[in-house]
């Protein structure tokens, strides 16, 4: 990577060096927009950056996984930034800028007159779609160098939000569990987090004689965004006609009881099937924490596979793929339980896997998905890592 810095951006007396991890939500999927609980840890895929000062007062940036076939940075200078808007932002020839350009336009503002330019090389290891939250890492790597490089006091929940607000920006309404994991995740932990308040609690990941699993179903996941919006208005929806009879600010905001008492003035039948969904999963969620902390990793595993028929039933976010693989997870044996994770249509299930049936897991589920689909799955252990940091 270092060489690859001095062909791009010719020689500098000194460099520094960032990283920021991919996620992966344990359960509680599609509650952060709905102000409830989410339980995702950070991993060891991600992106790393390497960064020097440079005296063009610019912002020069280099992807080597996405700008193969250039020989030159993207530079904008400082000044540029703050006009870009959402519509300029998304015409760049490369596109995977408009995350990086988003950030910078947030978090630098006006303030743009430093008086040193950056370069920036960044370099990933997520697999691409595969819904491990490549583009949160970026807003979050981003923002961990702007911070860092200019000496701004900005906290790791400050720089999730900014992240957030970047997404915002070219075009996902997300919430905040990816920002936030990637931000301020811990190694060896996972974060329950009330995305009503931001409060968070890392619970040790204690799983012992079984390792998490994450299965890529190598469907990329591009439909997101449209399908994403469209949830969240549903929900939106949904949570306008229960205002009518119930004092609520979030959908989360009901437990099961009351959402069966009151559901019933929720007009279309696709909503109230998102709702549901979002009222039962942070059910799940929480208790899911609960039983970790107890180390019942047996109930983890139903909750795990009671959100993925949610997830398929009620906010209809999964495809044949995704349940194929969930499905084939559930009969297989040494398995706790398997879900889809992230935000659907496509991407990973993350399965929780006795390790001495590992392979065994790997090889049967393999087979099975590449018979039917004639696709290859890929699969990694879990290994978690710390949030975002300078190395
Ligand atoms: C995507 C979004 C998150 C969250 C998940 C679903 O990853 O970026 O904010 O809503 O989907 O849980």
């Amino acid at each position: 990577m270092q060489k690859v810095f001095g062909r791009i951006f010719g020689e500098h007396e000194s460099c520094e060096k960032f990283f920021a991890p991919g996620r992966v939500n344990l359960i509680g999927e599609h509650t952060d927009h709905e102000g409830g609980y989410v339980f995702p840890c950070a991993i060891t895929f991600g992106i790393n950056a390497i960064v020097a000062k440079n005296n063009l007062g610019k912002l020069r940036l280099y992807s080597m996984n996405m700008d193969g076939n250039f020989d030159t940075p993207f530079e904008i200078r400082y000044g540029e930034i703050e006009n870009l808007d959402a519509n300029s932002i998304s015409k760049f020839e490369r596109s995977w800028v408009k995350y990086p350009l988003s950030v910078a336009k947030i978090l630098l503002g006006s303030n743009c007159g430093f008086d040193y330019g950056l370069d920036v090389l960044y370099s990933g290891n997520l697999p691409d779609g595969a819904g491990l939250s490549s583009s949160a890492a970026i807003e979050v790597l981003t923002g961990k160098i702007l911070t860092d490089m200019f000496h701004l006091n900005i906290d790791g929940v400050t720089l999730a939000k900014i992240s957030q607000q970047a997404e915002h920006f070219v075009g996902v309404k997300c919430g905040i569990m990816d920002q936030f994991a990637v931000s301020m995740s811990r190694k060896n932990h996972a974060i329950l987090l009330d995305c009503a308040n931001l409060n968070y609690e890392y619970v040790p990941l204690k799983l012992a004689d079984c390792k998490i699993v994450i299965t890529n179903s190598n469907v990329a996941h591009s439909l997101v965004s449209s399908e994403y919006n469209l949830r969240r208005e549903q929900c939106e929806a949904a949570l306008q006609d229960l205002q009518k009879v119930v004092k609520i600010e979030n959908l989360c905001d009901l437990n099961e009881q009351d959402f069966a008492k009151f559901s019933g003035v929720i007009r279309d039948p696709d909503c109230l099937r998102r709702a549901r969904h979002a009222v039962t999963e942070n059910a799940r969620a929480l208790k899911a924490a609960e039983e970790l902390r107890c180390g019942n990793l047996g109930e983890f595993g139903k909750l795990m596979n009671a959100s993925h028929v949610s997830l398929r039933d009620d906010y209809q976010v999964t495809v044949p793929e995704l349940d194929a693989l969930a499905e084939f997870a559930w009969g297989t044996s040494g398995v706790i339980g398997s879900r889809i994770t992230g935000g659907g249509f496509g991407g990973c299930t993350v399965s929780i896997v006795r390790e001495n049936c590992v392979e065994k897991f790997v090889n049967i589920i393999g087979e099975a998905y590449e018979k039917k689909f004639n696709r290859r799955a890929d699969f990694y252990v879990l290994e978690t890592e710390d949030g975002a940091k300078k190395i």
